[in-house]
């Protein structure tokens, strides 16, 4: 059989409502063209993040029944803790309320005005958590990358050469840590190789320098470790996982994506004197550290997630219905991100809608104009996100584990076909007011 079919069945059903064009209009004025403010009543199909909106499974919402809510030393903690060990080998696992306070603690102990942070691509938030503490975050990815339509397996890697370049040239003691993102989310979910982590590992021990990963999407990774590395067909995506963390000293995570869980994340280091100032920091706004910031049931949530996550059949699905969205808009003539990546598809909007220029957001300008047509949510990362950072223009579409079917995805994807067939006619917005950083989650715009 050649049929990839979705490996579970639907027990639990959620009405979407339908909009009409003159709504969504309406709700596009009332939220500025930002996408962010609008109600997601007001949404058909969401593909604004894959983070938090997974469906859990049954086995997950039974072992929410079990958490234990105690304030100290609950079993929960315990069970999500043995699992986490297990699976990453990092001696202490500090919880989180998500993946943002993890990045928050950890910068807040490591990082100095001044200090730098190598990463192959910097999400949002691990760029604004650094630059909060006075360092500079500098995103090393591989020159190749920068070319959206070459296909490559692991586009997502870092440039090594780069990164000893830095290294060597940074007065001592001026990089605190490198990170590596796997998947690379801002490079457009592409994989980073286990033969780049281990050479980053290589080049980061020569300087004495520690490489934590940014977790969140680690069993795609393994997942396209598994199906292009060499050597690797043979491992199970969880044996792939344990090489990708054995390579770390430490690792940030979101469990509001491959542990399925609707909130949650994890610090991991095996460094006690770090791991004694990170819970001492983690006591003052997250809590205590076997719940810190989560009820006990959220932890029994992330630990169940977590092995499920590592399943082959559940991961060839994922991977294979993200691909088939790619393959049907490439197929149609619009431009994605080759190839397609782990938990998203990105479309070179730059590239779609030259008529446009960067300093009128292109992706954003793709957006509105999507959910105008067919009330689907999705998000710029591009000028509007990163500002003068930015190296594309990308409109993403994020797909949520386990939530949508196919024919929610053939409707995605005939929207964005039919609005191909006229994009000459879009045109750019600008900005009428913003905040001073993380500015894409409340600037107002208007459109030109
Ligand atoms: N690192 C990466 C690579 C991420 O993609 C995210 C979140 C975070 C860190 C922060 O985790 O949201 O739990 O605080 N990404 C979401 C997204 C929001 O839509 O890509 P968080």
């Amino acid at each position: 059989m050649q049929t990839i079919i979705e490996p579970f069945r639907i027990k639990s059903v959620e009405p979407i409502r339908r909009t009409t064009t003159a709504e969504r209009e309406e709700c596009l004025r009332q939220a500025s063209y930002n996408l962010f403010l609008i109600d997601a009543k007001n949404i058909l199909i969401d593909l604004l993040t894959d983070s938090g909106t997974s469906a859990m499974s049954t086995e997950q919402w039974a072992a929410m029944m079990r958490g234990d809510e105690s304030y100290a030393g609950s079993e929960s903690f315990h069970r999500m803790r043995a699992v986490v060990q297990e699976l990453t080998g990092f001696r202490h696992v500090i919880p989180t309320h998500q993946g943002r306070a993890a990045e928050r603690i950890l910068f807040a102990v490591m990082c100095r005005p001044g200090h730098l942070v190598p990463n192959n691509t910097h999400f949002d938030t691990t760029r604004a958590n650094i630059e909060a503490t006075g360092a500079e975050a500098v995103d090393l990815p591989l020159p190749e990358a920068a070319d959206t339509q070459l296909r490559m397996d692991f586009k997502g890697n870092m440039d090594v050469a780069a990164l000893e370049k830095l290294l060597e040239e940074a007065p001592p003691g001026r990089v605190p840590l490198v990170m590596v993102t796997v998947t690379n989310n801002s490079g457009g979910g592409q994989p980073v190789s286990l033969d780049n982590i281990a050479a980053v590992r290589r080049v980061c021990v020569r300087h004495g320098v520690p490489l934590y990963l940014d977790a969140c999407r680690f069993a795609e990774n393994a997942y396209f470790i598994r199906e292009r590395e060499p050597g690797c067909h043979a491992l199970s995506p969880k044996q792939i996982a344990q090489r990708m963390f054995a390579y770390a000293d430490g690792c940030t995570f979101s469990a509001k994506k491959d542990a399925f869980a609707n909130i949650g994340g994890l610090l991991c280091t095996n460094d006690d004197r770090l791991a004694a100032q990170e819970t001492n920091l983690l006591i003052l706004t997250e809590g205590f550290p076997t719940y810190g910031g989560l009820a006990g049931r959220d932890l029994d949530a992330i630990a169940v997630g977590l092995e499920e996550v590592l399943e082959l059949d559940y991961l060839r699905y994922r991977i294979a219905s993200v691909g088939y969205l790619g393959r049907r808009l490439a197929d149609g003539g619009v431009p994605i991100v080759e190839p397609p990546g782990g938990h998203a598809i990105y479309i070179d909007a730059a590239r779609m809608l030259p008529q446009i220029p960067r300093s009128e957001f292109p992706a954003q300008a793709l957006a509105v104009e999507l959910y105008r047509h067919a009330g689907i949510r999705a998000v710029e990362i591009g000028s509007l996100m990163f500002g003068e950072h930015a190296r594309h223009e990308l409109l993403r579409l994020a797909i949520p584990r386990r939530v949508y079917t196919q024919s929610h995805i053939d409707y995605v994807v005939e929207s964005l076909l039919e609005i191909n067939q006229r994009k000459h006619e879009l045109r750019g917005l600008e900005i009428v007011e913003q905040p001073p950083f993380l500015r894409h989650f409340s600037a107002r715009l208007r459109p030109l």
